[in-house]
């Protein structure tokens, strides 16, 4: 059933899974269809319900990522009469979760389960890059610790120390699965930890060893229309950066994102020719060779160097915090782009975006990405930040009646628009000015790193 607007317009409901910011950003995006009557988000986050349309439906991610708890959200989809699906996070799409609901007849956007090993197996992804000829950097894989120690020992011996090796878990991670040795020991430790000590589970008990490629990273998120029985699209989106870690100036541990911007201003026209035929092209023509179901989104993540991209990995959705800087500056339904890219329309799609820059720095929780605190309350001085181009979006919070409390390590992001980047950074931390919790910290170096 779908219900009638005043306008006259048919309008119905959207699930968005996921926990995130990047489900927050996606909930207030989605709400803004004049064709969406209600957003539901699984398990969503104290941000969500306070946009117009939307609520959460509590069920875990853990539960999300298995048998019984997709099947209850089938349930909760069929009862609210949802009429598309949209996954946010990787663990549910690895899991099945796309042919879970496709069997039940529910229009869901993301890879299917198969689709899903290019980012739920790095072995997966390496080989299909290398069959395909998208540009990466050299690796190896080994599930033989000692063969995977040798290897290690004559790369720093060939190269004597001069450049590190890159050390990637073949499974699911979440974000702790890389490691960037630079020197032979550091190396052993992680090989250590992965393939006999199983830090990771079995997420660690193969490995790929990569060559180190030095340079910028750029993030481009895509939505892909690819089915086994038609020719497919790949439509990029604007270029996005992350900063992976905890400290200004690029230092310290890596985190799940201190903030992105979009678009890069050195993402060139030259270089956006090379993403497309070094690796977007040969992406698109792997997945129709080896008869791919992908319609969802996906995410490129690059290294640039002398204008040359080089594809790091791929994810099979998008970017946390890159969403949150991209869903301002679209200038576009995004669930007609969903339904676009579940029809395959995608190619006739008018993917528009608006002018300006976007900076969205992340505010986190004292000791992230250690332990960090939890259960601080929220202020936010709505007059302050209301004379902001900036939008919030809330990662790790929960509401308690009107008032937010922590309740994650990263806890929220302003997407602040500006003219150009310049003005972008100056409105977003006038808009973190505008928001306080205890402990809270952020990078001020968000688009000037
Ligand atoms: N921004 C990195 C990620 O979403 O994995």
């Amino acid at each position: 059933m779908h219900t009638e607007g005043s306008d006259g317009v048919p309008k119905s409901a959207v699930l968005i899974i996921g926990s995130g910011g990047r489900e927050h950003a996606i909930a207030w995006k989605a709400a803004q269809s004049s064709k969406v009557a209600a957003v539901y988000a699984a398990p969503g986050n104290g941000g969500v319900p306070r946009e117009e349309k939307c609520e959460n439906v509590p069920i875990s991610l853990d539960a999300l990522s298995q048998q019984a708890g997709q099947e209850r959200l089938i349930d909760f989809a069929r009862q609210a009469d949802v009429r598309l699906t949209i996954v946010g996070p990787e663990a549910p799409l690895t899991a099945g979760i796309v042919d879970r609901f496709r069997a039940s007849g529910l229009a869901v956007v993301g890879p299917n389960k198969a689709a899903a090993r290019l980012e739920g197996s790095k072995v997966f992804a390496k080989s299909f890059m290398e069959k395909y000829g998208v540009r990466t950097p050299r690796s190896r894989s080994f599930s033989d610790y000692k063969d995977a120690l040798l290897y290690t020992a004559e790369h720093f011996q060939r190269e004597q120390g001069k450049t590190p090796l890159v050390l990637k878990a073949d499974g699911l991670a979440a974000g702790k699965g890389v490691i960037i040795a630079r020197q032979y020991d550091e190396a052993a430790a992680g090989l250590g930890s992965f393939m006999q000590d199983a830090l990771l589970g079995d997420a660690g008990k193969t490995v790929v060893l990569e060559e180190f490629v030095p340079g910028k990273e750029v993030s481009i998120l895509a939505a892909v229309s690819v089915s086994p029985d038609s020719p497919g699209t790949i439509a990029p989106f604007l270029s996005a950066r992350d900063h992976k870690r905890r400290f200004e100036g690029a230092q310290g541990p890596n985190t799940g994102g201190m903030g992105a911007i979009a678009p890069v201003p050195d993402f060139s026209p030259l270089v956006q020719k090379d993403f497309q035929t070094a690796i977007l092209e040969p992406t698109l023509r792997g997945m129709e060779q080896e008869g791919l179901d992908y319609r969802g989104f996906i995410f490129f993540g690059l290294m640039v160097k002398d204008e040359r991209c080089y594809l790091l990995e791929y994810n099979v959705r998008l970017g946390d915090p890159e969403t949150q800087a991209l869903v301002p500056l679209m200038d576009f339904d995004l669930t007609e782009l969903c339904f676009a890219m579940l029809d395959n329309t995608l190619r006739d799609f008018p993917l528009n975006w608006k002018a300006g820059s976007v900076c969205a720095p992340v505010a986190v929780a004292q000791g992230y990405p250690g332990a960090y605190s939890k259960g601080d309350r929220i202020d936010i001085n709505q007059a302050e930040f209301s004379q902001t181009n900036a939008l919030l979006f809330i990662a790790g919070a929960e509401a308690k009646g009107e008032t937010l409390f922590t309740a994650g390590g990263r806890v929220l992001a302003v997407s602040a628009s500006g003219t150009d980047s310049e003005d972008a950074w100056e409105q977003a931390y006038r808009a973190l000015g505008a928001v306080s919790f205890e402990g809270m910290d952020y990078r001020r170096d968000i688009g000037r790193e």
